[in-house]
């Protein structure tokens, strides 16, 4: 029988332990070593899901014999710390965002290229059954023309959430605020389903919080396909109000919510034409409340169950020889088009990504 995959971790603190929780629900994971510079968190976690703790990735690198280390430090660090970790010939999981300037970007995809291993990024919200689900039917080109994409992310988080972290809601290490942060899954995803973005037009302004980056941003969307698309986000809806994805296309539509399919209708599947007016379907439910649980309230609510499902994939990729889902080109993308916003909602024009 092959040996587990040896895991070590870097960064403890809200998202270090549901990567924890994930490999401990892998069979062909064992978490060897896990680091923070407050060693008190690596000590916590290890504690609870085994493994050594360390006080910096340095020294977990030269003592652990390890497969993969995954990197959950402030995302400002993310480049520094995943090249590192390929330059010791270690593969690599990056959280979510791949790094927050072009330039890192642009020496992670070289450094990965050079040492040859394996570099995935977390988007595990790609790996929800529903984000397959509706994926599969753009591939089937079931929605026929699509028309319309829109990505709306009305999260809250609170002051004291920004002032938990001194990198939080900072330009140097977060990267930007609502969009860089949290909204980057439902933009990945939206352009995941949708295709490539050709151009952007935005947006953006600090009005519900104390910090230097967006708490709130709108983006008008052109794709490459033609299809125009709208993404908007903040962190000053109380309580956290429902994520939305949807699609649209003139053979069918489909919408997610808080990463379920909350609505699909295909011409294809209809034992009646519909008319000349459409049907004006409604999307909720009798009786339902608007969701306000989960990830748009609270980040420490996630669950770990799309992460294992993304580091399996990673696993399988290791194992295989094959490139993971999300690799570094695929993690840049998101960036990219937030990069672009940013750029817009400053200079106020129009820009082009492709
Ligand atoms: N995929 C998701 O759903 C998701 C959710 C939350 C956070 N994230 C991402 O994970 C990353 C971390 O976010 P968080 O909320 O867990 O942050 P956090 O501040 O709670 O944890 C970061 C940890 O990194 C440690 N650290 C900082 N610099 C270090 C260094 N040089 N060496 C070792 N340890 C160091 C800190 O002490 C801290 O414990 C961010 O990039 C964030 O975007 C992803």
């Amino acid at each position: 029988m092959t040996e587990p995959l040896r895991f070590g971790l870097v960064g403890c603190g809200v998202i270090g332990p549901v990567h924890a929780e994930a490999l401990a629900s892998l069979p062909d994971a064992l978490l060897v070593a896990a680091a923070d510079l407050d060693v008190e968190r690596a000590q916590k976690l290890t504690a609870t899901y085994g493994g050594t703790p360390y006080s910096d990735l340095q020294s977990m690198l030269q003592r652990e014999r390890l497969d993969v280390v995954i990197i959950c430090t402030p995302s400002g660090l993310h480049g520094e710390h995943a090249c590192q970790v390929m330059r010791a010939g270690r593969h690599v999981i990056v959280e979510k965002p791949m790094e927050i300037r072009r330039e890192a970007l642009d020496e992670m995809l070289r450094v990965q290229q050079e040492t040859g291993v394996k570099l995935a990024v977390i988007s595990q919200h790609r790996f929800d059954p529903a984000s397959q689900q509706v994926r599969q039917l753009v591939d089937d080109n079931a929605f026929g023309r699509l028309v319309l994409g829109n990505a709306l992310i009305p999260w809250w988080r609170s002051q004291t959430y920004y002032d938990s972290g001194a990198w939080r809601g900072t330009w140097k290490l977060d990267g930007g605020g609502v969009l860089m942060n949290q909204s980057i899954h439902s933009i990945d995803l939206l352009q995941w389903l949708m295709g490539p973005v050709k151009s952007v037009v935005a947006y953006t302004d600090t009005l519900a919080h104390r910090m230097e980056t967006e708490d709130v941003a709108v983006a008008a969307l052109r794709f490459a396909s033609g299809a125009l698309g709208v993404i908007a986000a903040t962190t000053g809806a109380y309580p956290g109000v429902t994520t939305r994805i949807e699609v649209f296309g003139n053979q069918g539509s489909a919408i997610i919510e808080n990463d379920e399919l909350a609505f699909l209708h295909l011409a294809r599947d209809e034992k009646e034409a519909t008319g000349d007016y459409g049907v004006n379907t409604k999307v909720a439910r009798p009786g339902q409340e608007p969701n306000s649980s989960g990830a748009s309230a609270n980040p420490a609510a996630l669950v770990a169950t799309s992460h294992a499902l993304q580091i399996a994939d990673m696993i399988r990729a290791i194992r295989e020889n094959v490139t993971p889902l999300v690799d570094g080109y695929a993690g840049r993308r998101p960036v990219e088009i937030i990069l672009s916003i940013y750029e817009s909602a400053r200079t106020h024009r129009e820009m082009p990504l492709l």
